[in-house]
């Protein structure tokens, strides 16, 4: 393809509609795609940008079952509160759709068709997993195992999550079945096949030698691996009763596999969205000049790297993505985001603890990017960014430019003067901005780029601190004319280059600066191409606050929350042993158990857990063995008070007479804790009752 495509076709992953959209999301695949999209646009580049709710497969049948619902009850949910989120984060999809979509149902159904017309699949009976007492057969998340490749205990059957192989669930070592816990039997059962071993050699030539230089490290080397792995044949039809029907005879009860229709479901997007506004779909999918991209997570990247290109190229008439920019995971607080243990910052409820601040949000997931290698997001970092750089920084320099521009001029952007070689170096530089942050997004740098539009805020605050117009204005009126509009220029730009980042703030800054005014609107290209953008005599409008300081009373509310969703999952976690039977209170008096003291310990010879005692009952000094010298030495627990059930019937052990216990418990981390209540001051013989 030329360097400069005729369109963009650009995805963002199809959120699994099971629950709401967290950070992790935003950071690794939403606020990426969303730069680099509202950047093309303002490139007057031809784009079309989709997404939508991935409503099939196994991690929504699992949430059905567990809230006791239809899956089709918790697609409707979650879908709106997934779509409500992207909007309310700016997130500017031209369509999100859904698969459930009867134009998805459509498109999913043609594909396999043409694929299945074109003798493009095998046909084969296999054993497959089944579990006999949830009477289904186990693909995908329905089974877990040991993962094959890493060792990972809780490998999904399609795939670990851990090593991100992607394998047969039949791979799987240990497997059980995530409905019931079963260890599964095996079950002769039709599917249909795609032989990704031949696209082996394609995919060597088409990625190993050929996306080596712009792929990004962490794709590649991840394809490269699979593909020298050796492939092999992957199903793409599952025995599921939720998902879109195979669409051949024969097929009953069979459905596709959810990564097989939910990437086409990019194409549907794309239909869906043609259709509403008149266009057409194909150009985007099938011209060469076209650039196609996927922005997805790392665990993604199999299925937008070798699988659904091999479809798409099995199919014959569609272009292949030229790239596929994933990115790693983002960890909050030093854990993996977790949705089953609560261990997220959820979109909706951020919102609500921070009203109207998405762009803060979206500003700390680009700083920290999990870009090239997992990151952490903490709150701590969250609120020292917005305090210390989109306050003091950004904010400080356009607050200090508005106020004085109303103090000095009546809101009216004044003359310039002559210009001073440190205006002439500073407004050159100014210009240059646009090409380096272009650079950086062009290359998927995000946070490089989002770094560049900083320095813009950072040269604005130092030509004001060094030209001081604040002083100037007593002695020098014109050099202050001059200075102020200078730096009116450059909060001009800032307005249009922090768009695809921080396109809440950029849109008020713009009506602070009265763009919507001006004759010619800023475009990214006038900001390189002019200095005089925001012109004499303009008018700009009333300020408004951009951010404002987070205080340690917020943060604190927020790791709370936190270290309540970890007590939550202690609580959740912890193994009791059940209750036994009911016994009667006759029953429990017949127990007589005394405080005692040991007296003297011994190890018992040849034998690792018995010790020896000597214990004081009150009643008399009795040896009693022990099964505790695993835990506790001899000499440390002479003089120890315990509790001692005294009428437990003789035992001998290891030819030594045992005559009582002594009551013991665990601790968490399996130690064992003498039940000693508090019984300073309380005599040996003592009755507990
Ligand atoms: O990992 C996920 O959440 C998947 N639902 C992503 C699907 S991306 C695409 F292929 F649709
Ligand atoms: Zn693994």
């Amino acid at each position: 393809m030329s360097q400069d495509p005729k369109r963009y076709t650009i995805t963002a992953a199809l959120p699994y509609t099971n629950g709401p959209v967290h950070i992790g999301h935003l950071a690794g695949v939403y606020v990426p795609a969303d730069i680099y999209a509202r950047f093309q646009r303002l490139q007057e580049k031809d784009v079309a940008f989709v997404c939508g709710s991935d409503e099939h497969g196994v991690p929504i049948t699992l949430k059905a079952k567990k809230e006791g619902i239809t899956p089709k009850q918790v697609v409707d949910k979650y879908h709106e509160i997934i779509k409500q989120s992207f909007s309310d984060f700016g997130i500017t999809f031209d369509n999100y759709s859904r698969t459930s979509a009867k134009v998805h149902h459509d498109t999913a159904s043609e594909f396999f068709t043409k694929l299945y017309n074109d003798g493009k699949f095998i046909e084969e009976v296999t054993e497959q997993l089944y579990d006999a007492e949830a009477n289904q057969f186990l693909a995908d998340r329905f089974v877990v195992g040991t993962c094959p490749k890493c060792g990972n205990e809780e490998s999904y059957g399609d795939q670990c999550e851990n090593c991100g192989t992607s394998h047969n669930a039949t791979d799987l070592i240990n497997p059980k079945s995530a409905i019931t816990g079963a260890v599964p039997s095996l079950k002769k059962t039709k599917h249909w096949f795609l032989p990704l071993d031949l696209y082996e050699p394609w995919l060597k030539e088409w990625i190993v030698d050929g996306h080596k230089k712009d792929w990004k490290a962490n794709v590649y080397g991840q394809c490269k691996s699979w593909i020298d792995d050796g492939l092999r044949p992957r199903a793409v039809t599952r025995d599921l009763d939720w998902g879109i029907p195979v669409p051949v005879d024969g097929a009953d009860g069979k459905v596709l596999y959810v990564w097989f229709d939910a990437p086409i479901g990019y194409i549907s997007a794309t239909k869906e969205w043609a259709e509403q506004t008149g266009k057409d779909w194909e150009p985007y999918w099938k011209d060469e000049e076209s650039k196609l991209l996927h922005f997805i997570g790392k665990d993604n990247i199999v299925f937008h790297c070798i699988i659904f290109p091999s479809m798409l190229k099995a199919e014959g008439n569609y272009i292949l993505p030229t790239n596929v920019p994933a990115n790693e995971f983002l960890n909050l607080e030093g854990n993996k985001i977790s949705t089953s243990k609560n261990w997220a910052v959820w979109l909706h409820e951020y919102l609500e603890d921070f009203p109207n601040q998405q762009d803060v949000l979206r500003y700390v997931l680009t700083a920290n990017a999990p870009e090239t290698k997992d990151n952490d997001f903490t709150w701590s970092d969250f609120q020292a960014r917005n305090n210390n750089e989109l306050v003091a920084i950004f904010g400080n320099f356009i607050n200090r430019v508005i106020v004085l521009t109303h103090k000095y001029y009546d809101g009216a952007v004044p003359e310039a003067s002559s210009f001073s070689e440190v205006d002439t170096a500073t407004l050159n530089e100014l210009k240059a901005y646009p090409d380096v942050i272009a650079s950086s997004i062009e290359r998927y740098r995000f946070r490089e780029a989002q770094t560049e539009l900083m320095n813009v805020a950072r040269l604005g605050n130092k030509y004001l601190a060094d030209e001081e117009p604040w002083k100037t204005i007593k002695t020098d009126e014109e050099r202050t004319k001059t200075v102020m509009y200078v730096a009116l220029q450059i909060a001009s730009a800032l307005a249009v280059l922090s768009e695809p980042f921080l396109p809440f703030t950029s849109e008020k800054l713009k009506k602070m600066l009265g763009h919507s005014e001006l004759t010619e609107t800023l475009s990214w290209k006038t900001v390189s191409e002019k200095e005089n953008f925001l012109p004499t005599g303009h008018t700009i409008g009333k300020g408004e606050l951009l951010f404002s300081k987070i205080e340690d009373e917020q943060i604190q509310s927020q790791l709370d929350k936190l270290q309540a969703s970890k007590k939550m999952n202690e609580a959740a976690n912890k193994t009791v042993t059940p209750q036994k039977e009911t016994c009667t209170f006759d029953d429990f008096t017949k127990l007589d158990m005394r405080v005692g003291t040991i007296i003297e310990a011994k190890k018992m010879p040849k034998a690792k857990k018995l010790l020896v005692l000597k214990v004081d009952t009150g009643i008399d000094i009795r040896t009693i063995v022990s099964g505790i010298a695993e835990s506790f030495t001899a000499e440390e627990i002479i003089g120890k008070k315990v509790t001692v059930l005294v009428n437990l019937a003789p035992r001998a052990l290891r030819g030594v007479d045992s005559e009582g216990m002594i009551l013991m418990t665990e601790d968490a981390d399996g130690k064992l804790v003498f039940v000693n209540p508090d019984t300073d001051g309380i005599d040996n013989g003592a009755t507990i009752n």
